[in-house]
Formats: C-alpha cells, structure tokens, sequence
C-alpha cells in the first residue's frame, strides 16, 4: 500500500549557470537524469503522490515526468521556493498527509534519510528539515538550532556576520503535513534580500504558531545540488563513490575502484572480477564469477556466470555473453548471442549475430550486417569454426561443425561439418624474387 505522503519535486528555478538548451534536471550522471534519480527515490517511498513542478518553457522536463508516470505542475515565473511548492498545491487535490519537499537539482538524497525524516514527523515534529555540515557553507540557508529545535533558517543573503559563521546548513529538503506547510506558505511575503517567497520562511512562521521544527543530518555528499556543469561533475563523482561502495560491499572485485564507472541500474553479481578502467554504461548485468578485463566498455549487455571479456572489448546493446565464453581483445559484440564456451577473441565484429555454442570466431572476422538499409542476421551454428579474416554476408547460415577456411567471403548457407573457402589459388613464381631485386640493383647502380 502506498505510504500516506506525496513529494513536490522542485524543478522551475533558471539554472542560468549550465549554459544548456537542456533542463538543468534532464542532465544525467550515473546514466540517468537528475530528475530520474529523484523519481526513483520517491518509487522507492512507495509514495501515493508526486508531482514535478517546472517552469512554462520546459516542455522537456513535463515529457520527462510523463514517461515516468508523474504528473507535473507549472510555475509561471520563478518567484522564489516558497512560491513554487504553492504551484503544486492543485496538483495535490485533497490529499492531506505529510508533503516531501524535494529539489530537481539534488539527485542523491536516499530514500532511508526521508524515511528518517518522515519517523521525526510522525514523533511529533511539525517541519522536519534535511540539513547537513558543509565544508563550504557559501549561498546555504543557515540552520539556526536551539538544541534539536529548529528556531529558524536565514538565508546567506539576509544572514549576520554570526550567522553566516554557522556551518550547519539546509539542503532544502523539507517535510511537514500537507495542512500546516500551505496554510503557513500562505503568510510567507516577499520581503526580503532577494525579493523571493523563501519556502525556508515556513519555520520561523511554524515557531511563531507554536508549531515545533527539527533538524535531521545527513553527509554532505547525499544533498550535493547541481547548478553548473563543474557541480554536475563533482555530483557524478560522489554517485561514482556510492555505486563502486555497493559493489565492493556485494562481493565484487575491482582491481582499481576508483577508475570504474558504473551506471545507475549496473548489476554484478558476487565473485565478479572487473580490471582497471571498465565502463558499464545502462543495462549491464554481469553473472557470478565472470571476468571483464581492463579497458572494456560495455553497455546493455548480459554475461553469464563465468564469462570472460576483454581486455579492450566493446559490448553494444543485446550483446549477450554465455556461460564461460570469452569475447576478447579488440571486439565489438552488437545484439549477438555469443552461447556457451564460444570464443571470439581477437579483432572481429560481431553484429546482429548468433555464436552457436562452443563455436571458434577466429580473428578478424567480420558479421557484413547492414546493406545500406537493412540489417541481417547471421546464424553461426554450435561447434563451427570461422577462419581469421572471414567476411560473413548477412543473412547468411554457418551450421554446426561446419569449417570456414582463413580469409573467405560467405555468402551462402555452409552445411554441417562441411568446409567452405573463397580463396583465390595460390600462385608461386620460382626465384621471381632473386631475379627482380636483381634488375632493380642493375638500374639503381646505372642511374
Ligand atoms: C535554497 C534554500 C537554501 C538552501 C539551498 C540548498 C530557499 C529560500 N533557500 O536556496 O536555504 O540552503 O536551496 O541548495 O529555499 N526553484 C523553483 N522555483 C523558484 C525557485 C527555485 O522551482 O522560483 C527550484 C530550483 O529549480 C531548485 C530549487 O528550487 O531545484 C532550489 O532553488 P535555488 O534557487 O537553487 O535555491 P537556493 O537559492 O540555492
Ligand atoms: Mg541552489
């Protein structure tokens, strides 16, 4: 059942500073979009609402939200926090449980730290605010505590000296019943550094209602906010940390952590090895015990347990890699099953292909998939062997067992246990070369 909460996610402001024709939260770290990583925590809060609030022009983020199943609300200008979670208020009908407050721009925040916040709510706090130690406290709201009580937040704009010298900071997360938040957003005015309706007002005006506000603490790493490229990198790097920690802690073996780039959705099994500067981009799963060697990039792919690609191997969309079948140095494996003990190791591509069990792809060879217009299947069948350097002309059929001698061109069925090659004959000149280096020192030594 659907918890009794909804979130507003916040997603309107100008992000002037990204110099992008893109939405701010449609840029993507981990594989997905900003916005994506937040949709996903609220799935994961099993929540009975969530809505998006986002400016007019962003047709982007509403399409965004759509896909996801998530309606969105609009507001019109950008007036400040305060102002925006009010855009969402019709969005939010009847509903009359805890309202979520989150930003757009704020992609880690984990659903177990809004589940603590929601517990703070339900022991009796009014407005429970996500706040965190910054190293750099800069433009931060400062969270002004008397004990675990929350007497108010000033933003850096409008703060003292004192202040401004407070290093306990809100992300701006906010949780408080749907009630109590719009009816005191009512009263937030605008008069302040900024000339913004600040949502963080909502706590003073809580206190003077006798209402209690709290604080909850989380690392800075889970509330870093992206407001310019430079920020979106240093966001993908504390997901980079946070995905390669939960690898490690699954029983995955990384040989150099910290050069492996792993995707949101990324899913190795226990026992996996992964050398130095892999990249799992989207869709990767990975079986027990398999092997991707240094330098691979890989993405929409699926290894079985005990698979062994790489080093240097590239694995496109529905590349699928059989139990202990190895795709080696220099190979490309686009929506391809290589089955069961096939190897294709050195140098070859391997497109819109099947790789019949315990089959042998020599190097170089090519699967011609695509004429200019279509692409063709290629059937290889279990147990045959396909000599270096061989070109398959989709859609062509290599049965079982079949043999295809070293530089061929394939262009038609090869039966079973048959052997095929389109070598041009060997021809053989005796001391041609003697007598030609001959002559050509004759004329060097004239001239
Ligand atoms: C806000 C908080 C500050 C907190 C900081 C954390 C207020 C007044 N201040 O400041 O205490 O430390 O976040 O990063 O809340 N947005 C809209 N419509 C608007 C304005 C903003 O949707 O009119 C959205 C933005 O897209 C963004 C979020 O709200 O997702 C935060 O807005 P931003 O302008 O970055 O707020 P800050 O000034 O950083
Ligand atoms: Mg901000």
């Amino acid at each position: 059942m659907a918890r009794p909460a909804a979130a507003i996610i916040l997603a309107a402001g100008q992000s002037k500073r990204m110099k992008s024709a893109t939405s701010k939260v449609l840029h993507e770290i981990g594989g997905r979009s900003l916005l994506a990583h937040v949709l996903a925590t609220c799935a994961a809060l099993e929540l009975e609402r969530t809505v998006v609030v986002r400016s007019p022009e962003a047709g982007d983020v509403k399409d965004a939200a759509e896909a996801a199943g998530v309606p969105s609300a609009i507001q019109e200008k950008p007036l400040g926090t305060g102002h925006a979670v009010q855009a969402a208020r019709k969005a939010l009908g009847s509903f009359s449980g805890d309202v979520i407050v989150l930003y757009g721009d704020t992609p880690l925040v984990e659903p177990g730290t809004i589940e603590r916040m929601l517990a703070a709510r339900a022991d009796g706090a009014d407005v429970v605010v996500l706040g965190f130690i910054a190293a750099n406290p800069g433009l931060y709201g400062r969270l002004i505590m008397d004990g675990n009580h929350l007497t108010c937040i000033v933003e850096a704009g409008d703060a003292s000296a004192e202040e401004r010298a407070i290093d306990f900071v809100n992300s701006g997360v906010m949780v408080a019943g749907a009630e109590t938040l719009f009816g005191l957003l009512d009263s937030v005015s605008n008069k302040n550094a900024s000339g913004e309706y600040y949502l963080t007002d909502v706590v003073s005006l809580a206190n003077g209602k006798g209402l209690s506000c709290t604080a909850i603490e989380c690392p800075e790493d889970e509330v870093l906010g992206v407001n310019s490229r430079a920020e979106l990198a240093a966001a993908e790097a504390a997901l980079q940390r946070r995905l390669r920690a939960r690898a490690l802690e699954a029983g995955v073996t990384m040989v150099a952590p910290e050069t492996v780039f792993l995707s949101y959705d990324t899913a190795l099994a226990r026992d996996c090895w992964v050398g130095p500067n892999v990249v799992f981009a989207p869709g990767v799963k990975v079986g027990e015990g398999a092997e991707v060697r240094a330098f691979s990039h890989l993405e929409g792919a699926t290894l079985a347990p005990g698979a062994q690609v790489g080093p240097f191997a590239r694995l496109r969309p529905g590349a699928v890699v059989g139990k202990a079948a190895r795709v080696g140095n220099f190979v490309e494996v686009k929506k391809a099953h290589i089955e069961d003990g096939a190897k294709v190791n050195h140098l070859s591509y391997i497109g819109d292909a099947r790789v019949g069990a315990n089959a042998n792809v020599g190097a170089g060879v090519i699967t011609c998939n695509y004429d200019g217009f279509d692409k063709h299947f290629t059937d290889i069948g279990e147990g045959a062997f396909v000599g270096s350097n061989t070109a398959l002309i989709a859609p062509v059929v290599v049965e079982a067992g079949a043999y295809i001698g070293s530089g061929s061109v394939i262009s038609k069925k090869v039966e079973s246990d048959a052997l095929a090659l389109t070598r041009a004959e060997h021809k053989q000149i005796k001391g041609w070369a003697a007598k030609f280096r001959a002559r050509k020192e004759k004329e060097k030594s004239k001239g």
